[in-house]
């Protein structure tokens, strides 16, 4: 019989803790890990599992067999299940033990128990394993552990991994192999992108963990002081000899393992292991990001982090970073969802990303971030602005006045198309890379692409310690704060106002663009207060929206600043609200998209005083005289405008390129009503997820 095999993609999340010496009742782990999975809950998810202990020795000082709950649905079913089953004590007191948590959001296959995580080795649960991202070779894997009478009990690719930890333990050379020895040997066969927890039986209260292309960061909380703030790496490196027919494979070089513990006799410590921040911030703020191919492992309270070989240009050590971020940053506040609020923090996350950059004063611009590439940048013979969806929006939108202050030729890209043509990329090219996550794969891809080719590369993202953000040469941070609505919206408008900075600085000792300069540098300092200005027109815009929701396609049309707004606000609208959207450059109309118009067919066009003004009053007159009956977003008093408008929406002016801003917002604030007026989840749309780690 074939077997249907589901990939488990981008939409897992993990969530471990481990407690070390701080007695903890098996009710309290388990609150734990319903709380770190609710706090992942914004990512999304159809299935949720935890691992726990069941009880060993009398005193319960060490962990037993280990017990999988899982369920399909959410995590508050889960708890509430486990609690109405009674199976364990939850009373029971431990020492020390080690719990992993997961969600799972399925793409392909079914959402069941059976594909949830954790995913288990056998009947006895030997080795549970949580994973973020994708194995591709478990096909071949798969066929090599069934020939070994291996049974298989999911759709997924991770059950894999357990079934190879067991084969590799059970297969071991040596009685004593350690954990994450064993670990190591079985990521080793692995390929494709992962963050992996695993727990054993075998080895009781420790954790081990690894990441190869998928986030994954530690906590650690103690009440005494930490014995260091970077962890050395350990290296091994092994050396294969041969004797007689077989190969050994020897570790040759080992150090004294150096370790993260706390000082003190009592060497208390909990370790909270996340795919993101948001997780584990209420626990601590004291955090390890992972680096690809390490692999960190917890045993006796000690976190130690090892890896295979060294590459050239390793850092020798892992720092240990205090988070800035508060929970109450991303709880949802007053507001019905986060994208509500986010959309509503547009004024104060704009002023965020300008704080400390911008000198109103002297006109001038500093970028820490770039400081010491500047030269390097100025060089150049091209700029490239390569991301994904809103984010490649925040490029397009920044495009024209680029080239305009920087006067070089600047390409605008989608990550998954720019690697689909084998781009072709020189040494003196300076490409950006845009991602509100700093994780998205294709964005990732990208940046090693360009990376390898000799380009200068600069990340702009929003998270600190992501992956874009480590592996570019120099960035810049956007400084919008954290974003958990899966749909983009201050992110986008923090992006926008980064690579405006970026023009301005590109700029500064060009004395023909002095005046253009200081009318931008204006510009930005009132943006906050006319983004004000702009969210006040929310009510009017659920009027609208009213109108609207039952229709089934909306057309966002316009050109030149704006056409940026028009895919953003399309994609706004069809990300959340599922209904059928398209931005329209307006210079396209009448080659092809004009046949769409007629009386029924909402068209919102965004109608600027810009240079493409007269143009758009064109296509304006062209939508009128097929009887469209056009929404028309525009500055205040557009009289000539108003003439041919169904409704306007009416803005404040700023200066042309900045204008993008604000035309966004009530496009951000219509999708937001007419997702809510439609019935649906507006932070958590179908089929998406927040941040996509996968091609
Ligand atoms: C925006 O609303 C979307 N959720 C999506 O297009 C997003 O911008 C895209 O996936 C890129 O994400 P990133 O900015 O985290 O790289």
């Amino acid at each position: 019989m074939a077997i249907q095999i589901t990939v488990d993609e981008e939409l897992l999340r993990i969530f471990a803790y481990l407690n070390y010496r701080v007695p903890r009742t098996r009710k309290e782990i388990f609150e734990t890990l319903i709380k770190g999975l609710q706090r992942l809950e914004y990512r999304g998810y159809d299935s949720a599992g935890i691992a726990i202990d069941e009880d060993s020795d009398k005193d319960h000082k060490n962990g037993g067999r280990i017990c999988l709950f899982r369920n399909r649905g959410k995590v508050k079913a889960l708890a509430e299940e486990l609690y109405k089953q009674k199976l364990l004590d939850f009373d029971t007191e431990f020492e020390m033990h080690f719990a992993i948590a997961h969600t799972r959001w399925a793409t392909h296959g079914v959402p069941n128990e059976m594909n949830s995580h954790p995913h288990r080795s056998d009947k006895n649960n030997e080795f549970v394993v949580v994973h973020n991202g994708i194995i591709t070779n478990y096909k071949d894997l798969r066929t090599f552990l069934e020939s070994k009478n291996y049974e298989f009990e999911s759709e997924t690719d991770t059950e894999v991994i357990p079934k190879l930890t067991k084969y590799v333990y059970d297969n071991r050379e040596s009685e004593d192999i350690g954990f994450s020895t064993l670990v190591e040997r079985v990521v080793q066969q692995l390929e494709g992108a992962f963050a992996l927890v695993f727990k054993s039986s075998r080895f009781p209260g420790e954790a081990v963990a690894t990441r190869r292309g998928s986030p994954l960061l530690i906590g650690v909380h103690s009440k005494y002081k930490l014995a260091t703030d970077q962890i050395p790496i350990l290296y091994r490196t092994y050396n294969n000899s041969k004797s007689g027919s077989t190969t050994k494979t020897q570790r040759i070089e080992t150090e004294n393992v150096k370790c993260l513990h706390p000082i003190g006799e009592e060497k208390t410590v909990e370790f909270y292991l996340a795919s993101d921040a948001s997780a584990i911030i209420e626990h601590t703020n004291r955090v390890i990001f992972l680096e690809d191919d390490d692999i960190a492992a917890v045993a006796d309270g000690c976190l130690s982090i090892h890896r295979v070989e060294r590459s050239v240009g390793d850092l020798a050590s892992r720092a240990i970073h205090t988070l800035q971020m508060e929970l109450h940053q991303i709880m949802k506040g007053n507001f019905s969802a986060f994208m509500q609020k986010e959309i509503f923090e547009q004024p104060e996350s704009v002023v965020n990303t300008l704080r400390g950059r911008v000198n109103f004063e002297t006109n001038t611009v500093v970028l820490g971030g770039l400081k010491d590439h500047l030269k390097e940048i100025k060089r150049c013979r091209r700029l490239l602005l390569i991301g994904c969806g809103t984010s490649y929006h925040a490029a397009v939108a920044t495009r024209q006045v680029l080239e305009e202050l920087t006067e070089l030729p600047v390409m605008v890209e989608l990550a998954s198309d720019f690697l689909d043509r084998n781009t072709p990329i020189f040494r003196d090219d300076v490409c950006f890379f845009i991602s509100q996550s700093g994780e998205t794969a294709d964005t990732l891809m990208a940046l090693r692409y360009c990376k390898g080719r000799g380009a200068l590369t600069i990340g702009v993202t929003n998270t600190v310690g992501s992956s874009i953000s480590r592996e570019t040469d120099c960035g810049v941070h956007i400084n919008a704060g954290p974003e958990i609505g899966v749909a983009s919206t201050k992110a986008y408008t923090s992006q926008f106002v980064s690579l405006i900075m970026f023009g301005l600085l590109m700029s500064e000792d060009r004395i023909s663009m002095q005046q253009r300069r200081k009318e931008i540098i204006t510009g930005l300092q009132s943006l906050p207060d006319l983004i004000k200005e702009v969210l006040s027109l929310d009510e009017k815009i659920q009027l609208l929206a009213r109108e609207l929701f039952q229709h089934k396609s909306l057309l966002v049309m316009g050109r030149g600043y704006h056409y940026a707004t028009c895919l953003e606000g399309a994609l706004k609208i069809k990300e959340i609200t599922y209904m059928h959207s398209e931005g329209i450059l307006a210079g396209e109309l009448k080659h092809g998209p004009l046949a769409l118009i007629d009386k029924l067919m909402p068209v919102i066009m965004v109608v600027m005083r810009d240079p493409c003004y007269t143009k758009c009053q064109n296509a304006l007159q062209q939508v009128a005289a097929r009887q469209g009956r056009p929404i028309i977003l525009c500055a205040k008093n557009d009289e000539e405008s108003m003439k041919f408008a169904y409704k306007t929406i009416e803005i404040p002016h700023s200066v042309d390129c900045l204008q993008g801003i604000l035309s966004v917002i009530p496009l951000q604030l219509l999708s937001f009503h007419l997702a809510v007026l439609r019935g649906y989840d507006v932070d958590f749309p179908r089929n998406l997820a927040k941040s996509v780690t996968v091609e």
